[in-house]
């Protein structure tokens, strides 16, 4: 693991026949990319699971350029923390001057004393608390990766959160520069990068120059309660060039539709409940209502909409082409990170102002908050929160557009 990087042209096809070798049914999620919903990869909404020995064709054009990652979809919590998943790059017709374009697959697992994958997946703990968090962090499976670079170097790295649930605080030494995109979409301004938070199944595009002094050494330090780490590193050595001293151009926009005025938009209310410390007494399942101790006993500790499962009818209906804003209300004691299948979507930080385009947003304790998007994908479309365990614990819903 991690498994190979596929890299395809933008608005190209990609054909891949998924053969199920693992002894639990699975599929393949192609996360971000604004698919056809046949092959989404969510079991019982899209497509069946695949059994063991049993395959599925999966095809589909690229229309994005950028960084997306796929991922099974069917028992997440295991198959993820297993190491099941890979890098999804789309690359622009013309990409931006760099010497290196790079991806960096962050993942922290959970290790037994012996080094093994602990086996406690499951554990009520995590799934009302913070999800699985390791104890071990690696970079495309590597605990101490490292790589070689120049003094000088323009580099694009390409960071993704293959967690389950850690939220990655990074930063750069030694190297210094811009952040490009997020979750695979380009930013209309390159904006200078700082402290990166990273969520769960989020992309964080950055163009960076290797200021180290040759000799040393540059790397991304993630920062964690017990300190800081250097999680990738690159030995520097000898200039081969002056160091560039203009900042990269915007990365060219790709094709999607921006939310339009959002005063005639229709809006949905989500309300986040559950979890440790959360005070939920109960919530929807198997279409009853059914107090918290039993929900525990089923598997299940947050609810959306007093639901604590997928329900048969959607969140919300839209006309292709609506523009949709979802207003959440995060009433839990716990961070998410909220995934919407099939479009990206703004944040609304005011009637005014939107935040950049994203999949996956990351909400605090208590926070309320909105995003609009475009709903002109056709289909049957998961939201849920990309920390797996919760959404297996009930952080689960549905649109459908069309
Ligand atoms: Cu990467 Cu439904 O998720
Ligand atoms: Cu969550």
């Amino acid at each position: 693991m991690p498994g190979p990087t596929i890299r395809v042209r933008q608005g190209e096809r990609l054909d891949r026949v998924f053969l199920n070798n693992l002894p639990q049914p699975s599929t393949i999620h192609w996360h971000g990319i604004r698919i056809d919903n046949a092959m989404d990869g969510v079991p019982e909404l899209t497509q069946s699971a695949v059994p063991p020995g049993g395959s599925f064709d999966y095809g589909f054009t690229l229309p994005d350029a950028g960084t997306y990652w796929y991922h099974p979809h069917n028992r997440t919590w295991e198959q993820l923390a297993r190491g099941l998943y890979g890098a999804l790059i789309v690359e622009e017709p013309e990409g931006p001057d760099v010497d290196r374009d790079e991806v960096l697959l962050i993942d922290d697992w959970r290790l037994t004393e012996t080094a093994e994958i602990a086996e406690d997946f499951g554990a009520m703990h995590d799934w009302s608390h913070g999800g699985r968090i390791g104890n071990w962090i690696t970079v495309n499976g590597n605990g101490y990766w490292s790589s070689e670079a120049r003094q000088n170097d323009r580099l694009r790295l390409r960071l993704i959160n293959a967690s389950n649930a850690r939220i990655f605080s990074l930063s750069l030494k030694g190297l210094s520069g811009w952040v490009v995109a997020l979750d695979g979409q380009p930013l209309d301004v390159p904006e200078a990068a700082g402290q990166l938070v990273v969520a769960p199944a989020q992309r964080v595009d950055l163009i960076v120059d290797v200021t180290a002094d040759a000799g040393s050494e540059a790397s991304l330090v993630s920062h964690e309660r017990g300190g800081s780490y250097a999680v990738a590193v690159y030995r520097v050595g000898p200039a081969a060039a002056d160091r560039r001293t203009e900042a990269p151009e915007p990365l060219p926009a790709n094709p999607l539709s921006l939310p339009g005025p959002l005063t005639t938009a229709r809006t949905v209310d989500l309300v986040m409940d559950g979890g440790a410390m959360g005070g939920m007494r109960g919530a929807v399942l198997n279409g009853q209502d059914t107090d918290i101790r039993t929900l525990v006993s089923q598997g299940k500790a947050w609810a959306f909409n007093g639901q604590a499962e997928m329900t048969d009818t959607p969140l919300l209906s839209a006309r292709t082409g609506e523009t949709i804003r979802i207003r959440m209300d995060n009433r839990t004691r716990w961070p998410h990170a909220m995934h919407l299948h099939g479009h990206h979507f703004r944040q609304v930080l005011d009637e005014e102002r939107m935040g950049p385009l994203r999949d996956t947003l990351l909400m605090q304790s208590g926070e309320t908050t909105e995003i609009a998007f475009v709903a002109d994908n056709p289909g049957n479309w998961l939201l849920h929160c990309h920390m797996v365990e919760h959404s297996a614990a009930g952080m689960m819903t549905w649109l459908r557009v069309g």
